[in-house]
């Protein structure tokens, strides 16, 4: 990919440069990290990594943007769906994971409170650095939350929410060569991180082997993609954090058959620099944003593994469009501009964010109707 990347101030650059030597020492003690290994270190490196080290992420002056940063229509959307959950629950919880700058818990904290529905928002991030700024930003907003270090040890009821959280989780990335399934990791070349080939992993070959009989078909000779190891026991955390209520987990993502088609025969690693999508994972380490979309059917699986019933399944833009994000009340006179509209779009069209983004919805000891839009669940 040729793109015209932006280079980093000094003290960007700085940053990045000791978390380099820092993941470069690893490499030199043990021969070979997984991708994993270096995503985990490039994202959450405490005080260096991406997510760590103070530099702006979201909005124009960051990398990327997000549903909840474009516009509060995704929360007045899951709001209404919420209130459905915690209407019948005395003394809910409404537990967000990964609360980026904290601007979805604001909005809907206001878009639950407006439909009357109380319930105490915790909040649980693996960042420092983002907590502080969603402690600010809900302090200025008037917003009452309470922060966590890990999920509750006593079940609660209500709904958890998490946005974006799944792709940021450290994606093991493996390719299949001569009939054998390689991990692929990260090893140093030409004064930059490259990528090599690791040892056979027996549980990962056993996956793909798994994934192979589930699709019916082999992957191709070269075929590279991801797996998500760290999900499942996510989902278990989930199922157990959660006594009666409902999950809401929203990202980019497929189904496997999808996720793993033999024209995605390059993965689904993606990363962000200034606005710039590219797939160069080695770029200024610690100064962009690295993801892999989310199999939806591991997700499902999981949840089911775990206990969960999978409620619903559908895209970000019926989710919108069926939930009546379009009527005018949404787009209020004062905000009925070009922005409004225009962020409105982004959302829902499906070669924008409409298609790509999926809603999946877990439920635990109540019956819930699928999310409005089209119920895709036949897919996963
Ligand atoms: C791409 S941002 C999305 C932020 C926000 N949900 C939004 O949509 O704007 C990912 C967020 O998830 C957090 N995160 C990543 N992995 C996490 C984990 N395992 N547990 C809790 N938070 C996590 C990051 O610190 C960050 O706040």
């Amino acid at each position: 990919m040729d793109l015209d990347f932006p280079q980093p101030g000094p003290d960007g650059s700085a940053i990045s440069r000791r978390l380099t030597r820092r993941i470069r020492t690893e490499i030199r003690e043990r021969g070979w990290i997984g991708f994993e290994r270096f995503m985990e270190r490039a994202l959450y490196e405490p005080e260096l990594g991406y997510y760590n080290n103070g530099s702006v992420k979201f909005g124009p002056r960051g990398d990327f943007i997000t549903a909840p940063e474009l516009s509060p229509v995704l929360a007045g959307a899951l709001a209404a769906r919420l209130a459905e959950v915690l209407r019948p629950l005395d003394d809910p919880v409404v537990l967000e994971v990964g609360a980026g700058t904290g601007r979805l818990a604001v909005d809907l904290s206001r878009a639950l409170r407006a439909l009357d529905i109380r319930a105490r928002y915790r909040i649980l991030d693996r960042s420092p650095e983002l907590q502080s700024r969603q402690r600010q930003r809900c302090a200025a907003a008037g917003v009452e939350a309470r922060w966590l270090d890990e999920f509750p040890a006593e079940p609660f009821d209500g709904a958890i929410i998490a946005n974006e959280v799944l792709d940021a989780f450290p994606a093991t990335c493996f390719v299949k060569r001569a009939g054998e399934v390689r991990p692929l990791g990260v090893g140093w070349a030409e004064r930059r991180f490259a990528w090599v080939k690791g040892p056979a992993d027996a549980d990962l070959s056993r996956r793909i082997a798994s994934l192979e009989a589930r699709l019916g078909r082999g992957l191709a000779d070269g075929y590279r993609s991801e797996v998500s190891r760290g999900l499942p026991s996510w989902m278990q955390r989930i199922a157990a954090a959660l006594h009666r209520g409902a999950a809401f987990i929203l990202d980019y993502g497929l189904p496997e058959a999808e996720y793993y088609h033999p024209q995605r025969a390059h993965g689904t690693l993606i990363c962000h620099y200034r606005h710039r999508a590219h797939d160069d994972p080695f770029l200024f380490p610690g100064l962009q944003d690295i993801s892999a979309w989310v199999d939806f059917s591991a997700c499902a699986r999981a949840a089911r593994e775990a206990g969960l019933t999978v409620a619903g399944f559908t895209t970000q833009g019926q989710f919108l469009v069926e939930a009546g994000t379009m009527p005018a009340a949404q787009i209020r006179p004062e905000a009925a501009n070009l922005a409004a509209v225009r962020a409105l779009k982004t959302l829902i069209l499906p070669g924008e964010m409409g298609e790509r983004f999926k809603l999946l919805v877990l439920s635990r000891g109540m019956a819930l109707e699928p999310p409005p839009g089209r119920d895709f669940r036949a897919r996963l």
